[in-house]
C-alpha cells in the first residue's frame, strides 16, 4: 500500500516539475536557415533558457514576430549581461521557430 502512495507521491512531484518548466522548442536541422547553424541554435536556446528567466516568465519564440525580438533582444542585453554574441544567438533562437501566420 505504501508503495502506491509513495509512486503516486512521485509522479505529482513529477507533473508539478514538468508544469513550471516553460516547454522551449528543441532546435533542430530543418529549422537552420542560411543566417545560421544548429549549433547557434542551441547555444541560443541554452542562454536564452539561463539568462533571460530571471525577472520574468520565458516568452514564447512564437509570440514576437521577429522585429519585435530585435527590439527586446537589444532591451533585455543589458539586464540579462550578455555579450553580443550571445545576444545574436539568442535572437537567432527565437527567430528560428515558425511563426503563426498573421
Ligand atoms: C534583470 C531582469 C531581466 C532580465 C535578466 C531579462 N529581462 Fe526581459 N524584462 C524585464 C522587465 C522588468 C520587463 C518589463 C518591461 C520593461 O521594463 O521594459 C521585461 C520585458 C521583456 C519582454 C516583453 C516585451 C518588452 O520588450 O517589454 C520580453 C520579450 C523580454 N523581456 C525578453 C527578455 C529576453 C530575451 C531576455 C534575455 C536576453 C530578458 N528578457 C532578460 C526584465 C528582465
Amino acid at each position: 500500500m505504501l508503495k502506491i502512495y509513495l509512486s503516486v507521491f512521485c509522479l505529482i512531484l513529477l507533473i508539478t516539475f514538468y508544469s513550471c518548466k516553460p516547454s522551449m522548442y528543441t532546435p533542430t536541422a530543418s529549422l537552420v536557415s542560411a543566417s545560421t547553424t544548429l549549433e547557434t541554435l542551441i547555444e541560443g536556446r541554452s542562454i536564452y533558457m539561463n539568462k533571460c528567466g530571471e525577472c520574468h516568465r520565458l516568452h514564447r519564440p512564437s509570440q514576437y514576430s521577429s522585429s519585435e525580438w530585435r527590439h527586446s533582444v537589444d532591451k533585455m542585453q543589458k539586464r540579462a549581461h550578455i555579450t553580443d554574441t550571445e545576444k545574436e544567438m539568442v535572437y537567432q533562437y527565437l527567430i528560428a521557430y515558425p511563426k503563426k501566420k498573421s
